[in-house]
């Protein structure tokens, strides 16, 4: 321990495009949150940073869904985010945003030092290309139909119905998703981070010299190692980004994934002066927290940028979580199979230490694990309710009751066996709590705690001072004691003894509580707090240094009326949580099905009866070009159209106002039926009708391939 003065821990940047859900808390908020609490507890130097990651394709992505710009996005989910952590405890010391000007410098800086050490390559590498809307394409960016299932809208990247990994190339059909163009492929130049060069430095460094990591890190990161790495651009071309700071670099910003974690060290910038103790100096000990799906980047890939920048200290440990699922399935935001956590604080104010719990219970250490809101219920009603709670409402009532509300005294002449036992597990349970969350097993620290409070319920049970007090009460009133076999022998000189015993056991008690308050503190901050209250002790009886004293509160100390720590949570809450699951899973395929559809070729257009030759003969089709369109007044669907067919000029009156700019259509050459009898439409005479394909709604000039003369004749 005495190696590190001083600690900094991180929490994953969350993507600013969609707010947080359970899934995440369970990843690695709460982990850390918890961990942070504990060594504030410890008194430790600590900075616990987080914020918003800002960049990358899936925020552009979701801004051109919505229609916004992409500062609209990332401003609207900042914020969200940071409430839901704010509400849920999740104690930052700051929470930054890597749009932030502190970060763009510091990632622009960090880049350029690299790159005056020589430590990029440039290559020119053909990538796809909107020829439309002019800009390189992000594979995400690049829609098309999967070759493993027939998904029609599969990413360049990834098909999120069958969750195949794909490469542009493997699309059937792509198209740009900004502009329906047919993506072409275009040289493009970017800076390359030739990560083998680090590879035998990453081996020593984490197959050597972090086996301790978690097994699941540990492994990814092995078989990543013995894969062997690659160069990867560290730019990409886009609009949405930090600059590269290059003169030759217009259009290029840097990879999300290599700003994003310099996001770390901003923040501890824009959060204390002395960032670069936190930074820069070998005693401090350095923690990410973070989800699998994050791994990589954490444990090579940052860790690499670090060491070729210099300076800078690297992660001591990356405790990565697993996933964890929901009722059974995995999380999907698409499908909208998610507990939000600003859902949770609405249907369940005041009971975020629940949440909290349940997760902490069941986070995916390691491997996934499930949440269920039967569970979260059983949990909460078994152990928060008629465990943890319990014993501390117990202790309170009885000590109000039976000791005039004070804390009662010890009688150092009466302890018996049982009190000692009872005594002795509070440095236990101190050392069993400490040892595991100092390994970041957070499940099993949160489990000692209530196993703790489980003991107590049982020292409760067997000192009952409540049968002692009837005793009492039936000796004063000269009334038998047969009810209570092993007291039916006592006498009114017995009462002296008797109350003492009554004192004792709530003593230890109410001392018991008292380091409940300090061992649930980092997993059920709002909990311990209403026990300080309780007890009227200020929260710096919460220091860890406390932890398994049995002299926190003072005999005589008159304590506040108890307050219920937990509520039951009723099968009701539980069925309507699983329905409104369900409705919004199906509102969300539904709204896919919805969009699929808009996109699915045309319905077949039924067949009509057959006819001869000499009925087609009859129709008087030619080419025409359109030299002239413009809006019918008061006619909302109607565009006049005047047509050259050679020989003359037609004027149409075509319905298709709906659909077309008229100056968007001027020039175009379309297809006229030119003998169909004139009619009369808004009082303008329309001297023929134009041909038109529909394709779901959409309309479509029938034309030649290629222009022809006006007049041409089609047949
Ligand atoms: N935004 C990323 C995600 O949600 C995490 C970024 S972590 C950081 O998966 F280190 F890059 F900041
Ligand atoms: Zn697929």
């Amino acid at each position: 321990m005495a190696k590190f003065n001083r600690y900094l821990i991180t929490a994953a940047l969350p993507y600013a495009n969609g707010p947080v859900h359970i899934g995440h808390l369970a990843g690695c908020y709460l982990p850390a949150d918890i961990y942070v609490r504990y060594l504030r507890a410890k008194k430790v130097d600590v900075k616990f940073v987080c914020g918003t990651d800002e960049h990358g394709v899936p925020i552009t992505i979701k801004a051109m869904k919505e229609g916004v710009t992409p500062q609209d996005i990332v401003d609207k989910y900042h914020k969200i985010i940071g409430d839901s952590f704010a509400a849920m405890g999740i104690s930052f010391d700051i929470f930054s945003r890597t749009s932030n000007a502190i970060h763009h410098k510091t990632s622009q800086d960090f880049f350029l030092k690299m790159y005056n050490d020589g430590l990029f390559e440039v290559k020119e590498s053909e990538q796809y290309f909107d020829p439309e809307k002019n800009v390189f394409l992000a594979d995400r960016y690049i829609i098309g139909t999967c070759p493993k299932c027939g998904n029609d809208r599969a990413y360049g990247d990834q098909c999120e119905r069958c969750g195949s990994s794909l490469s542009p190339d493997e699309l059937i059909n792509p198209h740009s998703a900004l502009s329906n163009a047919v993506p072409v492929k275009k040289k493009t130049k970017h800076w390359y981070m030739p990560l083998q060069n680090y590879e035998p430095w990453l081996k020593q460094w984490i197959l050597e010299e972090h086996k301790e990591w978690k097994n699941n890190v540990y492994g990814q990161c092995k078989s990543w190692l013995e894969q062997g790495l690659q160069s990867r651009a560290m730019t990409r071309d886009s609009n949405w980004g930090i600059q590269v700071p290059l003169p030759d670099a217009e259009g290029k910003v840097l990879y999300v994934w290599f700003d994003a974690p310099i996001g770390y060290i901003s923040a501890t910038k824009e959060l204390t002066d002395n960032w670069a103790d936190y930074w820069c100096k070998d005693d401090t000990k350095l923690v990410h927290f973070i989800g699998k799906d994050n791994i990589v980047f954490h444990c090579v890939i940052f860790p690499a940028m670090l060491k070729a920048h210099g300076d800078f200290v690297l992660p001591e440990n990356v405790p990565a979580n697993e996933f964890l699922n929901l009722e059974g399935d995995k999380v999907s935001t698409s499908r909208n199979w998610a507990v939000w956590v600003n859902d949770y604080i609405e249907d369940f104010p005041d009971q975020q230490d629940v949440l909290r719990y349940v997760l902490c219970s069941i986070a995916p250490e390691t491997k996934d694990s499930d949440f269920t809101w039967k569970d979260f219920q059983d949990r909460n009603n078994n152990e928060l309710v008629a465990v943890f709670g319990n014993f501390i409402n117990r202790a309170m009532v009885l000590m109000h009751k039976l000791c005039g509300g004070k804390v009662p005294p010890l009688h150092e002449a009466f302890i018996e066996e049982g009190d000692r036992d009872m005594l002795k597990e509070f440095g236990i349970a101190k050392e069993k709590i400490e040892n595991s969350l100092e390994n970041y097993r957070f499940r099993e620290a949160q489990a000692e705690v209530i196993e703790f409070a489980r003991k107590g319920n049982g020292y409760m049970q067997k000192t009952a001072p409540w049968i002692l007090a009837s005793v009492i009460e039936n000796l004063t009133n000269g009334k038998s004691n047969e009810k209570y076999p092993q007291y039916v022998h006592c006498t009114e000189q017995d009462i002296p003894y008797l109350k003492a015993r009554i004192d004792i056991s709530l003593h230890i008690s109410l001392q018991m509580t008292a380091n409940l308050a300090i061992f649930s503190h980092p997993f059920l901050p709002f909990t311990a707090r209403k026990i300080c209250h309780m007890l009227k002790v200020v929260d710096r009886m919460l220091e860890w240094e406390n932890a398994g004293s049995d002299k926190l509160v003072n005999v005589g100390y008159s304590l506040r009326p108890p307050e219920l720590l937990f509520k039951k949570i009723e099968d009701a809450q539980v069925k309507d949580q699983v329905e409104k699951l369900h409705a919004r899973l199906k509102a969300a395929t539904a709204a896919a099905a919805a969009a699929d559809a808009a996109l699915a070729p045309a319905a077949e257009t039924p067949a009509k009866p057959e006819i001869q030759y000499d009925d087609f003969a009859k129709l008087d089709l030619r080419v025409g070009t359109i030299l002239k369109a413009e809006k019918v007044e008061k006619a909302d669907k109607l565009l006049k159209l005047l047509v050259d067919i050679g020989t003359e000029q037609r004027t149409v009156v075509s319905g298709i106002a709906m659909h077309f700019n008229p100056d968007e259509i001027v020039g175009k050459q379309v297809t006229l039926v030119a003998n169909l009898a004139p009619r009369k439409m808004r009082g303008i005479e329309s001297q023929g009708m134009i041909l038109m394909a529909e394709d779901n709604g959409k309309l479509v000039f029938v034309n030649p391939n290629e222009a022809v003369k006006p007049g041409s004749g089609v047949s």
